[in-house]
């Protein structure tokens, strides 16, 4: 049974450098754009693999020609297939601009990733890993982490795109992955400081939340302890686009492979520092040396 089993979308990414991102009712030039494959699900389950776990992937594609395309850096890496659902419609799209700087702005359209179900999983257990976003429908990744507790394995929850959660969904989560904009979403406390929002997030039952904040490293809450600061791994920035995935993949290998959380943030923040200076989400994925 694979170690690391992904639950998330899968998704075209159509990416366009642009000079600046644009403004509201404002259109930017641009000379190109590439066609590649991404979506977080499919990018953390890229990620995972590159970083030597056996990986399985469960999600969606529509049988419209860009499957091949969102599929192929995952069969190439050898990620487990046979849970891929290939649906009627349309593969989910990203149409994604990166500026100078290597920031983005992303807009997500589901397509097929609003087939993506949580029944598709394997059969889990307590050596495995269980990574989940937020690019399928909230129900589906509900049940997956519901399935992964019973199972006895670990939950890994990216909250991306930002989203809310209850103290009951937290209490099914293992490790919660969230920057700085879904920590404020998730923890629902404006007048909190950054470490006492995810503190609060522990004492509502998540088992463990990691703050990634990109040029300043991530940071580590778990009950009890005081929190672990890991800073960032100095790099030249060309496009930003997938390194939180390559973050969640990294950090659910090292695990999967019995490293403890501490020493699997500092594995997963230098892996995710290597992914900035290459264009594209999973074209910027480099397998462990
Ligand atoms: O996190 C980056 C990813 O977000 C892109 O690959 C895009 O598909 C969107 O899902």
């Amino acid at each position: 049974m694979p170690k690391v089993v992904v639950l998330g979308s899968i998704n075209v990414d159509y990416v366009a450098p642009v000079a600046r991102l644009p403004g509201p009712g404002e259109t930017i030039k641009t000379d190109r754009y590439d066609t590649l494959p991404g979506g977080k699900g499919a990018n953390q389950a890229l990620a995972a693999a590159r970083n030597r776990a056996e990986t399985a992937m469960v999600g969606a594609v529509g049988a419209d020609g860009l499957d091949a395309i969102a599929l192929r850096e995952l069969r190439l890496a050898g990620v487990g297939l046979e849970a891929v659902q290939v649906q009627g419609g349309a593969s989910g799209l990203a149409m994604i601009a990166v500026d100078a700087q290597g920031e983005n702005q992303i807009v997500v359209v589901a397509g097929a990733n609003a087939h993506a179900k949580a029944d598709h999983l394997p059969p889990l257990n307590p050596a495995a890993v269980l990574v989940t976003q937020n690019e399928i429908a909230w129900p589906q990744t509900a049940r997956a982490h519901h399935l992964g507790r019973q199972a006895g394995a670990t939950v890994i929850h990216n909250a991306a795109p930002a989203h809310r959660l209850t103290a009951a969904e937290l209490a099914n989560i293992d490790v919660l992955v969230v920057n700085e904009h879904e920590l404020c979403l998730a923890a629902d406390n404006d007048r909190a400081s950054t470490d006492e929002k995810a503190v609060g997030l522990l004492a509502l039952g998540v088992g463990a939340v990691i703050l990634t904040l990109g040029a300043k490293g991530a940071r580590l809450f778990e009950s009890g302890v005081a929190p672990i600061h890991v800073d960032a791994v100095p790099t030249q920035v060309l496009d930003t686009t997938g390194a939180g995935d390559a973050f969640v993949g990294a950090f659910a290998a090292a695990l999967a492979a019995g490293l403890d959380r501490a020493e699997a943030v500092a594995l997963a923040n230098a892996y995710a520092a290597r992914v900035c200076g290459v264009m594209g989400a999973q074209t910027a994925l480099p397998p462990v040396d």
